[in-house]
C-alpha cells in the first residue's frame, strides 16, 4: 500500500457516526500530507495536528464521561502519537524532510491498527450506551 493510494474504506467503518465522520477527516488530511511537497508539507502537517488534537480529545472525553474501562491504554496511545507528530514537525521545520515523509508513510498503518484495536472497541461501547438510553426515551415519549 502506498500512502498516496490510501483512502476511506469499509474496513475503517465503526458504525458510530460521530467517530466515522472524524475518521474520514483524518484519512483525508493524511492523504493530503502524503501528497504535499516540501513547500506545503508543514502547512499540511499543521492541519493534521490541529485535527488530531480535537479528534483525540473528543474520544478521550467520551471515555472519561462514561468511565470506559480501557481509558488509560487508549489515551496513552493518543498522547504518544500526538507527541510524535509534534516532534516530527520540529524536525521538518529544522530541515529533516525525510522524517516527514516517513511519518506520512507510517500514519495510515498506525491508524488502521488503532481503529482495529482501540477505536472499534470504544465505538461498540458508545453504541451500546445509546441502545440502553433509547428504550427509556421511547417510554417517556
Ligand atoms: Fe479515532
Ligand atoms: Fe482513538
Amino acid at each position: 500500500m502506498t500512502t498516496a493510494a490510501w483512502g476511506w474504506s469499509d474496513r475503517l467503518v465503526s458504525k458510530f457516526e460521530p467517530m466515522d465522520e472524524t475518521h474520514q477527516e483524518f484519512v483525508s488530511l493524511c492523504a493530503a500530507l502524503a501528497l504535499a511537497d516540501d513547500e506545503s508539507f508543514l502547512q499540511s502537517l499543521d492541519a493534521l495536528i490541529v485535527h488530531t488534537e480535537q479528534h483525540f480529545e473528543q474520544e478521550n472525553l467520551w471515555m472519561r464521561e462514561h468511565s470506559f474501562p480501557p481509558l488509560g491504554c487508549h489515551q496513552k496511545e493518543h498522547d504518544a502519537v500526538l507527541e510524535l507528530m509534534q516532534e516530527v514537525r520540529r524536525s521538518v521545520a529544522a530541515g529533516d524532510t525525510e522524517l516527514g515523509a516517513r511519518l506520512a508513510e507510517e500514519l495510515p498503518h498506525w491508524f488502521e491498527h488503532h481503529v482495529d484495536s482501540m477505536d472499534n472497541m470504544l465505538a461498540r461501547f458508545m453504541l451500546n450506551l445509546s441502545d440502553e438510553v433509547a428504550p427509556s426515551l421511547t417510554q417517556s415519549a
